[in-house]
């Protein structure tokens, strides 16, 4: 039986267009991506291409379940693109091809969606950056995913971030604290590398939660980071770390981000400001106050700033991985129909995938280091050892 979507803003879905859609990759998320796609009134999947014809096949039963018709299937990308038969390709493959495929996707005239992170280095997803921009001056959408910028609980706080009601922001703190067990590492290949993974709990995992802090407190300034691995084997990167992260504001963040936290707990997000705060918890909103200390407003307006579904006191919506995922393909669909930029851009998720890459660096240098070196790749020559250890050109 297919689930109800449930919750949307349907006011804010464009249905008068049907985009169709190329999944590159077919794996744990791109079957997602099939699901939500033929449940999105402006979607239709038309193909799926991944290597391994067993993933292929899954994935096409799981669009065909959510009650779409059978997509064409292709064995590869090259094949697939080829065929013409969408107008936006949606890649899912491991982060270390995205930026490999998105290249080769952009040479057809398509909208495009990459899954996060970006890539799994700064020098890679700059790659992207003037084949995306030329994209985007034909009226073209490229976007990569970052979910959870369109959660109603982010949505508010951001809101309230522009809008001054906090004031000055002076502090954040964000806990992504996961268990992933040594079989999660091992079933994968691609798991747990540099070269296609790009990093641990803080790229794979935490890239979520640093896009949120960077989206609340804006451009970062310096890093200081440790990294460690203590829960697994048989892994490259780390499944521990922890970041104080200055930003040009002045303001102060720290972030933990772990693998090896068992049995897991929601992602929390503190923000703090000289007349407000707010505490996203599991993606909801469990505390926001915003006004005069005088006032003698009520300590917790959460209520009255989103929906009553979307407080952490209320349960989770039943399929709400589903609807994060929609909630940011009403975006898309709206960009491309109006011919916009999408919120999440691809310069955007490069900021986001830099900040993970300086924890890394902080981290191996036993430094802090400068956002902006990071993002202009001047520790490739200047610390190459530091980075070879993690895998390569920042
Ligand atoms: N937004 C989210 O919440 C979220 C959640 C999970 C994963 N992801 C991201 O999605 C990506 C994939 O993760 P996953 O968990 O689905 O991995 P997965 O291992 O389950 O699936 C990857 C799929 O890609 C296929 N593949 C490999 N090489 C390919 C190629 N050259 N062309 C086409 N397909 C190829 C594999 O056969 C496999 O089926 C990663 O970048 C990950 O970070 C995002």
């Amino acid at each position: 039986m297919i689930p109800a979507i449930p919750d949307l803003e349907v006011e804010n879905i464009v249905t008068e267009q049907n985009i169709t859609a190329l999944i590159v990759g077919c794996g744990i998320i791109g079957k997602h991506h099939g699901v939500v796609l033929t449940r999105h009134p402006s979607f239709t999947v038309t193909a799926v291409t991944d290597p391994d014809p067993a993933m292929v096949e899954s994935a096409s039963a799981a669009i065909v379940g959510a009650g779409g018709a059978a997509p064409a299937t292709y064995s590869s990308v090259a094949e697939a693109l080829e065929a013409r038969v969408a107008d936006l390709v949606v890649i899912c493959t491991p982060s270390g091809l995205h930026v490999e495929q998105a290249l080769a996707a952009l040479e057809y005239d398509v909208h495009l969606v990459i899954e996060k992170p970006l890539s799994v280095s700064v020098a890679q997803g700059r790659e992207l950056i003037d084949a995306a921009e030329r994209a985007t001056s034909q009226g073209r959408c490229v976007t990569v995913i970052s979910q959870h910028r369109f959660d109603p609980a982010t949505v508010a706080v951001r809101e309230a971030i522009e809008g001054g009601s906090f004031g000055q922001l002076t502090s954040a703190a964000a806990v992504m604290s996961m268990y992933r067990s040594q079989q999660y590492y091992d079933q994968g290949a691609w798991r747990g590398t540099w070269a296609l993974d790009g990093g641990g709990a803080a790229m794979n995992q935490g890239v979520h939660t640093v896009d949120l802090l960077r989206s609340f407190l804006g451009r970062p300034e310096e890093i200081s980071a440790y990294t460690a691995q203590l829960g697994h084997e048989r892994i490259e990167i780390e499944d521990l770390a922890t970041a104080t992260i200055r930003f040009e504001s002045g303001a102060l963040a720290t972030v933990l981000c772990t693998t090896a936290g068992y049995p897991g707990l929601p992602v929390r997000v503190h923000v703090h400001g000289l007349r407000g705060s707010a505490v996203i918890d599991d993606s909801r909103l469990e505390f926001f106050h915003a006004g005069d200390p005088e006032s003698g407003q009520a300590p917790n307006q959460a209520a009255e700033r989103v929906e009553v579904g979307e407080l952490r006191s209320s349960p989770p919506a039943e399929d709400f991985f589903v609807t994060g995922h929609l909630r940011q393909y009403d975006d898309i669909a709206d960009a491309i129909t109006n011919k916009r930029p999408p919120v999440v851009t691809v310069n955007e998720a490069l900021l986001s995938l830099a900040l993970v890459r300086a924890i890394y660096l902080s981290a191996t240098l036993g430094a802090p280091v400068r956002f902006d070196d990071v993002l202009d790749g001047k520790f490739d020559e200047s610390a190459e050892a530091a980075v070879a250890a993690i895998g390569g050109a920042i």
